[in-house]
């Protein structure tokens, strides 16, 4: 292992041509009013994860800086966005939805020309792999599609007026305010986009302070925004959050908060708004999704499902499978089969072919990741595989831990991480508690071929996550099913479907049906005086 860690880190040479980075990028440039805005103040340091020989040396590859904005700065952001939306009587907020949908659709054929810059500065930012950063982008992009399709179908269905009980009425959604939007590093495009782009088409106007790392990668796209919306629609920040964010909460003016995270950060957050009911939020939080393996089980499938689930982006993902139960009678053979599997993922860099595992981009994981695992060694618990819990720089190689019990830290901590705890149990209900009692609920998975026992567990997990898996691990995708959560895990619910009416309201203008109202509309509508009332529908 000691040789092989040796050689993980390459050397400049070593990088492909295609994917070698050119100088420092010293970012200054912030979005503001449809201007790009340079920054005079301080900057952070943009580091990667991937660290390179030099010399005899490894050493931290520095990608860049980007700007540390002051809270004066982050709110004339802010007040842009409030002028443009203008109380609600914006050119946006009042635009027809057709229009708006023309703005998204020119900045997504302006997103998908920088599809090489931010696949390049997600491997080198995140450290996530080739094959999942260019999955990200496509599937952003898919995503932005999919909200322009379901947009026009709800406007479909919004172009016709209903008869009520002798009243007239159109029901259309409206935008809401101000949005705020915050993804997490994890998917620092992806899951960011999954709220940005649903906020702006309903005709929000927005703030988008991008993720702590992930940061340089949306620099590309920065003019696509100024060129592609009115301007003051959408401003993009950088800084500290405690700096930035902070004020923008307290000054009362965002209307939503959307926000993937901790909860405690969107906690606090959340306390700094003065006028708590007017705030919607949307947040996606921590979780520790179990993976529970039963006696009669298909144990190949069991393994491939938990080792995806527990380690595809290094166990860096929300949905991962964060602890595993697996029953006394099968869990040797649960044990000899994953450690097998997990000996057959490759390290890497991101742009190693078949690369599974790369190194982290959190300063201080590794060595927390350090702690999890001998807090457990030392309460009972053994590194099962070959290397486990061997590090170098930023790079942890997986630790499978059993027996892993209920004193132990990781059996009730997020690691966000590559440490797999495996819990033997005898009895069903010691895992049902676990459910039961813990602070997350965002998923589960089951593993198990017995219908009785399955049926009575979807019934009992049915009313503690947002979603069960049977013979699957966890994930969010498909993105028109719903993603949520329910306890500390999360708020309100995201789908392509969900999210247009999570950044929107329900308006209804109605009246007697009586002759002189009938005409009254009915001259509106032909002479389109309204933007609202309206009967024209998009194709
Ligand atoms: O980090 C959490 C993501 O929403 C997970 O999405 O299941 O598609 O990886 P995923």
């Amino acid at each position: 292992m000691d040789r092989f860690l040796d050689t993980l880190f390459p050397t400049a040479d070593e990088i492909p041509e295609a994917w070698r980075l050119g100088p420092p990028l010293e970012q200054r440039d912030y979005l503001v009013d449809g201007q790009l805005r340079q920054w005079q103040g301080p900057l952070a340091t943009v580091r990667s994860p991937v660290w390179l020989k030099q010399g005899g040396e490894e050493q931290q590859v520095i990608l860049g800086s980007a700007p540390l904005l002051d809270a004066d700065t982050a709110l004339t952001a802010l007040d842009a966005a409030v002028q443009a939306y203008d109380k609600g009587r914006g050119a946006w907020p009042t635009m027809r939805v057709a229009e708006r949908i023309q703005h998204v659709e020119a900045f997504l054929a302006r997103m998908r020309e920088q599809r090489t810059a931010v696949v390049k500065l997600l491997m080198w930012e995140i450290g996530k792999n080739l094959k999942d950063s260019e999955k990200e982008f496509d599937r952003t992009c898919d995503y932005i599609v999919d909200t322009i399709n379901a947009l026009k179908d709800l406007d479909r269905r919004s172009s016709r007026f209903e008869l009520e009980q002798g009243t007239l009425g159109q029901i259309r959604r409206a935008p809401l305010g101000v949005a705020l939007c915050m993804g997490p590093y994890n998917y620092p495009l992806n899951e960011t986009f999954t709220t940005l782009i649903p906020a702006l088409i309903m005709g929000n106007t927005v703030v988008f302070k991008p993720a702590k790392f992930g940061v340089l990668l949306i620099r590309p796209l920065l003019e696509a925004f100024r060129d592609s919306f009115p301007a003051g629609v959408i401003n993009v920040i950088y800084g500290r959050g405690r700096e930035t964010v902070s004020a923008l909460m307290a000054s009362g003016k965002v209307d939503v908060f959307a926000f993937i995270g901790t909860h405690k950060a969107a906690s606090d957050l959340k306390k700094l708004h003065p006028r708590p009911h007017r705030l919607r939020a949307a947040l996606g939080l921590d979780a520790k999704n179990p993976g529970i393996v039963l006696p009669q089980v298909d144990l190949d499938n069991a393994v491939e499902e938990a080792l995806t689930g527990a380690l595809s982006f290094n166990g860096q993902r929300c949905t991962a499978l964060k602890i595993l139960f697996v029953h006394e009678d099968v869990v040797e053979a649960f044990l000899d089969k994953f450690q097998r599997k997990l000996a057959a993922l490759k390290p890497g860099m991101p742009w190693t072919p078949g690369v599974a595992l790369t190194p982290l981009p959190e300063q201080g994981k590794v060595a927390y990741l350090d702690e999890l695992v001998a807090d457990a060694t030392g309460k009972g618990a053994r590194v099962l595989n070959e290397g486990g819990g061997q590090s170098r720089g930023s790079f942890f190689y997986p630790a499978l831990l059993y027996p892993v019990s209920a004193d132990m830290r990781v059996y009730h901590e997020e690691q966000f991480g590559p440490v797999v705890p495996v819990v033997p149990y005898r009895d069903l209900e010691t895992v049902i508690e676990y459910v039961l009692d813990s602070d997350y609920g965002q998923q589960l998975s089951l593993f198990g071929n017995d219908p009785q026992t399955i049926g009575t567990l979807v019934d009992t997990f049915a009313n503690q996550v947002g979603r069960i898996n049977l013979n699957a691990q966890c994930q969010r995708g498909p993105d028109t099913y719903p993603f949520n959560g329910r306890k500390n895990s999360a708020e309100g619910t995201l789908s392509v479907h969900d999210a247009l009416r999570v950044f929107s309201i329900r308006t209804l203008v109605a009246t007697r049906f009586q002759e002189a109202n009938k005409e009254l509309i009915s001259e509106i509508i032909r002479n389109r005086q309204s933007s609202f009332l309206t009967t024209d529908y998009i194709f």
